[in-house]
Order: structure tokens, then sequence, then C-alpha cells
């Protein structure tokens, strides 16, 4: 059984990334867990969602496409869709990509949703607190360093959950 804060090892982890359009940063997230879960032939759940409604049912943008196939990854495949409050009983970790994404996601949290909720830099040693900045009205650079960033994140993740 898991409690508020807790984390049984037992539980296969299941992670859902959350940025606000669910367009650019959660797909690039969701695609460089996926990559770094097959190297390490871990089969969990992941997936992303947007705390806003704007783009739902969409491709992730196709800069966020582009970046991720540079690095052999293919993100075309997800749609869009909102982050909701059942998604803290069906996932076992909700990592918010920045500050905003977290505080929307801390006003629609059960009272009983188990899952742990955090920044997605709490998980890399030395960057707790840090955010990852929306690249959408930035250029195609800030994408590339947005994919670097997720990639190391997902590392972090691997590393630390799969005990
Ligand atoms: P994301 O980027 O949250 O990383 O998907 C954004 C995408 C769209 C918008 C903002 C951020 N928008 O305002 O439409």
């Amino acid at each position: 059984m898991r409690g508020a804060g807790h984390f049984c090892a037992m539980t296969k982890p299941s992670i859902l990334f959350v940025c606000l359009g669910n367009i650019c940063r959660s797909p690039m997230a969701e695609g460089a867990m996926r990559a770094e879960l097959v190297r390490r032939g871990l089969d969990w759940d992941v997936d992303p969602a947007g705390t806003a409604a704007y783009h739902v049912g969409k491709s992730p943008d196709p800069r966020a496409i582009a970046s991720a196939a540079s690095h052999g990854i293919d993100i075309t495949g997800l749609r869009a869709r909102q982050a909701a409050p059942d998604d803290f009983g069906r996932f076992t970790h909700v990592f918010a990509l920045d500050d905003k994404n977290l505080a929307n996601l801390r006003a629609i949290r059960p009272h009983d949703g188990s899952a742990e909720l955090a920044l997605l830099l709490d998980m890399i040693d030395g960057r707790q607190g840090e955010v990852i900045a929306d690249p959408y009205y930035a250029g195609a650079d800030a994408f590339e360093v947005t994919w670097g960033v997720v990639t190391a994140a997902a590392k972090a993740i691997a590393d630390k959950l799969a005990r």
C-alpha cells in the first residue's frame, strides 16, 4: 500500500511529466524517459500532460519533434491532454517541468492522491528547485537545451527509482 509521501519499492514506477501546453517540454521528457527505459530494459509506464487545455488533441510542436528526432527518438505519436485529478491515483510520480506547472498541479491534487509530486529537476542532485524554461516562444536552440536537460533528468529518474 502506498501512503502520501511514501513510495513502495515493490510497485513498478509510473511517471507523468507535466508542462503547460503538453506540446513542447513534457513530450520531450516522455521521449527521453522512454529511450532511457529501453536502454535499461525497464518496462515502466510514462506519459506527458499539460496543465492547460489550449492544445488538447494536438501533436507535439514541430520543433520538439525535430529535436527528439535528431537524437533518434520519435515523439510524433503523442497527442496533448490536460492533467486531471485522477492522474494522482494512476501514476506513482508526477513531475512538473516548472514552478507554475507545480502550483497548478498542487491545486488539482486530491487529498487521497498517492503520487509523489515534485519538480522534475528535483531528481537531479544539485539542481533541486530549478525549473525547465518554456521554449515555446524561443528558438530551435532552446529546444536543444530542453532536450539536454530532460535527458539528464530521465537518467537521474532511472538511477533513483530503479532500485
Ligand atoms: P509546453 O510549451 O508547456 O512546454 O508545451 C508551451 C506550449 C504552448 C504554450 C505555452 C507553452 N501556449 O501558450 O500556447
